[in-house]
């Protein structure tokens, strides 16, 4: 079976090499974080969500099941639900568990497999619930199917804090376009992940099976299978903590030895040491997320946290 069609924005979703080679010739080397998105780094990904030290995935999901019934109402009856990086759906299924008359689900996501995989799965669980999934890198803006219901609220679903991902200032523009997919009437029920421990951070981006550090270090045997790079793997290490003025966890490739890397023909000089930027996962307090909110046209309805005040779930609307 071929299961319900992609709607396909994705333009093929090979790493890109004008992005690859912008990256690696900054005097601070990075690479986007979408690049650890392959189909092996998304599987990863699922495995870091169940790892003892990563809590975000598990209090997120507690806050989902504690206050599904209410997020459901003010999200309220017959709404076009967008989901931001669907993954596996999980938290989604919970909340439509408890959505009334949904009009429409549509989950986008730059991993061709997991979604088509995830959209058939629900399809078949929620049947009547009309899916309509769009392979797409949402981070540069995306045209939704044409076939969606009219007329009717859309609210995005963006959890998971995949918002801390972006620079503030990223993540402003981001939201800016979010409300405006959205319209004037639309709505925003996002996972926030909150300020904190700084052990239990680290602890979080370290973790005791180096789940994390193979996901970090997959972006690496990527670029060799689709860039044709020869990254040596084992010369790289994973390095991630939290650095409190920036209040991010920052997550670096650091290179062990002097050592040239030739990407699509074009060489990279790493000093020993040198590290390459991979992500950063920005924690927010509750009123550093609603300034950051009201500067993209939203405002905070409601903010949900777990019981020991490690992640919050908030509902948001278009201000006007
Ligand atoms: C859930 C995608 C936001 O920043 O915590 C997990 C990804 N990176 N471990 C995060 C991630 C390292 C993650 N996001």
């Amino acid at each position: 079976m071929n299961g319900i069609s992609l709607h396909d924005l994705s333009s093929g979703q090979k790493a890109s090499f004008a992005d690859v080679s912008r990256g690696l010739g900054s005097p601070q080397k990075e690479l986007p974080c979408k690049l650890f998105y392959d189909e092996y780094g998304s599987q990863l990904f699922e495995q870091i969500t169940t790892l003892d030290e990563y809590y975000p995935t598990r209090a997120e999901l507690r806050i989902m099941r504690a206050a599904s019934a209410e997020m459901a109402s003010r999200l309220g009856p017959e709404c076009v639900l967008l989901e931001y990086g669907s993954g596996s759906s999980l938290k989604t299924r919970i909340l439509l568990d408890q959505l009334e008359r949904p009009a429409a689900y549509v989950p986008i996501d730059i991993s061709r497999e997991l979604l088509q995989q995830s959209a058939d799965e629900l399809a078949r669980a929620y049947r009547g619930l009309r899916v309509f999934p769009v392979w797409a890198d949402y981070t540069r803006g995306l045209d939704l199917p044409r076939e969606l219901p009219a007329g009717k609220r859309r609210v995005a679903y963006y959890p998971g804090s995949t918002i801390g991902n972006f620079v503030p200032d990223e993540a402003r523009r981001f939201l800016t376009g979010i409300a405006r997919v959205c319209g004037r009437d639309g709505g925003l029920l996002i996972g926030v992940d909150l300020k904190k421990d700084p052990l239990m951070l680290h602890r979080a981006y370290n973790d005791a099976l180096g789940i994390t550090a193979r996901f970090n270090l997959n972006i690496l045997t990527r670029l060799n299978r689709e860039l044709g790079a020869n990254f040596a793997v084992d010369q790289f290490r994973h390095y991630a903590f939290y650095n409190p003025v920036f209040a991010r966890v920052e997550m670096h490739l650091v290179s062990l030895s002097e050592q040239v890397v030739r990407v699509n023909d074009v060489d990279f000089h790493f000093d020993r040491g040198e590290s390459i930027w991979t992500e950063a996962s920005y924690k927010y307090s509750p009123t550093e997320f609603a300034t950051l909110a009201a500067s993209a046209g939203w405002h905070v309805q409601q903010v949900w946290t777990d019981d020991r005040g490690l992640f919050s779930v908030q509902f948001l609307t278009v201000a006007g």
